[in-house]
């Protein structure tokens, strides 16, 4: 594919981890009947989603936050905002939520000081990637899925400017302005 340097995650394991993600959010939510709010973080995390909600075997229902983080290359200058959100009451409710990458950790920081704010009783979250990057102060994350170098990644629901989310992998964008992250 054009503008695709490496692959990182191929097609093939990526499903793998994800339902090894599954079974470890199960046990750390023994009482099944009890369920769980999904709170997923549009757009990155759509397809990592689909595949885990479908391996959770979990009571589950789904809330929706959206929030812009890279605007072409502007990101650093305008940071994370909250565009909207879509969500049941989170009230007295065990919350997972669910991004594609922690970098730097803004993005993380903003979704679960507004999912505190409900007012839940517990909150956990997971993530697919997690870059090596120094954050201040560090989010906390309950499951990872893969740990990646610092290099700027799309595919399997990650883009670049709103393309490659369709990529079944996941690839460094070739060398570039944007080839390495953005970790500093
Ligand atoms: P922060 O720095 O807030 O970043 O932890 C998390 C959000 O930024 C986006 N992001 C990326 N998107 N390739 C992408 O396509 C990347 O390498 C990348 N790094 C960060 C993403 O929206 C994530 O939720």
């Amino acid at each position: 594919m054009e503008g695709v340097a490496e692959i990182l995650l191929h097609e093939n394991e990526l499903p793998t981890r994800v339902a090894a993600l599954a079974g470890e959010i199960a046990d750390a939510h023994p009482d099944r009947d009890r369920g769980i709010t999904i709170v997923t973080v549009l757009s990155g995390s759509i397809v990592f989603l689909a595949d885990l909600l479908r391996q959770l075997p979990l009571k589950t229902r789904l809330g929706l936050i959206h929030v812009s983080s890279y605007a072409g290359r502007n990101r650093v200058a305008r940071g994370p905002t909250l565009i909207g959100t879509s969500l049941p009451d989170l009230h007295d409710q065990d919350v997972l939520i669910v991004d594609d990458i922690l970098e730097t950790g803004g993005t993380l920081r903003l979704v679960q000081s507004a999912v505190a704010d409900a007012g839940p009783r517990a909150v956990r979250t997971a993530v697919l990637l997690r870059k090596p990057c120094r954050r201040d102060p560090e989010p906390t994350v309950d499951f990872v899925g893969f740990e990646i170098e610092d290099v700027f990644v799309v595919g399997y629901g990650l883009d670049y400017n709103g393309w490659y989310r369709n990529l079944p992998y996941v690839a460094a964008l070739r060398a570039g302005p944007l080839g390495h992250g953005m970790c500093g």
